[in-house]
């Protein structure tokens, strides 16, 4: 197969009220808005190479629209449509998707809307905000910690390791590694990834019996000091962390969640390995190593399982699971000290 997708590109996201979640990535993330088309509001980090990576929409409440990747070349995309309708779905071709044009889009056998193309239209920066330094598409952002990038997203799915092995069937997507439970063999979380990170897309077991969900999504800044200044700043102004800062086991990504205004999870992170071995064989983590948490000393609050939209039916914490699973899978960190 050849090398068929490059890198996230965009995520298309829902609030229920759009201009409260705009104004809080301005003021609180250090994003900038770039365009307003049909209730839609176009959104940029300040080092995003092309118009925009995020998009927030009017929904009823927060979930996701639609995650885009750039494929590798024109060939790589006809090539991709191609590979996903052979394997069984069936997408659509849209021609005028905004500074973007033609684009293949379908909806994944779990539910999650994934776009693809080629085309693209590079960031120019209006004059007062151009950097003098040519390979940065706008000035730094003067907001304190605002990310560089889109960094990665993570969707919830019922089935992880199923999920990741269609991806890297059907679209060549490299599975770096997976966590599976000390208690039981359930696989809770496997990350994906089309380049050297470890990660551009991220996997979490959803126990409920919603398709299509979201848990996360992340933006890249820098370096752990800027983290560290997001960390302090969000702090002082209000806005409550969720979880972190930390370090992820799995990628040894330095991370710190918090939730905008539609209660959907914004994740910062920073650092991390670069893996750039094609035929890698992922390794299978336990949470007890520290998957998730790698100094294992603190534990991952309930409500990092919340994916969206919220779902009505039962879920993992309800019903279905023997409680030292619930356990495990809610508290990873509890069982640190049973191995
Ligand atoms: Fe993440």
């Amino acid at each position: 197969m050849i090398k068929l997708l490059s890198h996230l590109s965009y995520v298309e996201i829902t609030s229920p009220d759009v201009e409260a979640s705009v104004k809080f990535y301005e003021e609180h993330v250090g994003l900038t808005v770039v365009d307003r088309i049909d209730g839609s509001v176009y959104l940029r980090c300040w080092g995003d190479y092309y118009a925009y990576s995020l998009v927030v929409s009017p929904g009823p409440q927060p979930s996701l629209v639609t995650m885009a990747w750039r494929t590798s070349s024109p060939e790589a995309l006809e090539e991709a449509a191609a590979r996903v309708e052979a394997a069984g779905v069936q997408g659509e071709w849209i021609e005028d998707l905004h500074a973007i044009g033609r684009a293949y889009r379908f909806t994944g056998p779990w539910g999650h809307s994934m776009t693809l193309h080629w085309n693209v239209t590079r960031h120019q920066a209006p004059g007062h905000v151009a950097s003098i330094y040519p390979d940065r598409p706008e000035k730094r952002s003067k907001v304190a910690g605002a990310p560089r990038q889109l960094d990665h997203v993570t969707i919830a799915t019922s089935d992880v390791d199923a999920f990741a092995q269609w991806y890297n069937d059907v679209l060549g997507f490299r599975i770096m590694a997976r966590t599976v439970l000390d208690e039981a063999p359930i696989s809770i979380f496997s990350v994906l990834t089309t380049n050297e990170k470890s990660h551009d897309l991220g996997v979490v077991l959803d126990g409920s019996t919603a398709a299509g969900r979201v848990n996360h999504y992340a933006f890249w800044v820098d370096t752990y000091e800027e983290l560290l200044i997001a960390a302090d700043t969000l702090m002082e102004n209000g806005v409550p962390i969720e979880y972190g800062p930390s370090i992820h086991g799995i990628g040894e990504q330095t991370f710190l969640y918090y939730r905008e205004p539609s209660t959907l999870r914004i994740e910062l992170n920073t650092g991390g390995y670069r893996n750039y071995v094609p035929d890698w064989q992922p390794n299978t983590w336990k949470p007890s190593l520290g998957s998730n948490n790698f100094y294992r000393n603190g534990a991952m609050p309930m409500s990092m399982t919340e994916s969206f939209p919220p779902a009505d039916g039962p879920s993992a914490t309800e019903e279905g699971v023997p409680d030292e699973i619930k356990e495990a899978l809610f508290n990873p960190y509890a069982v640190q000290g049973r191995g």
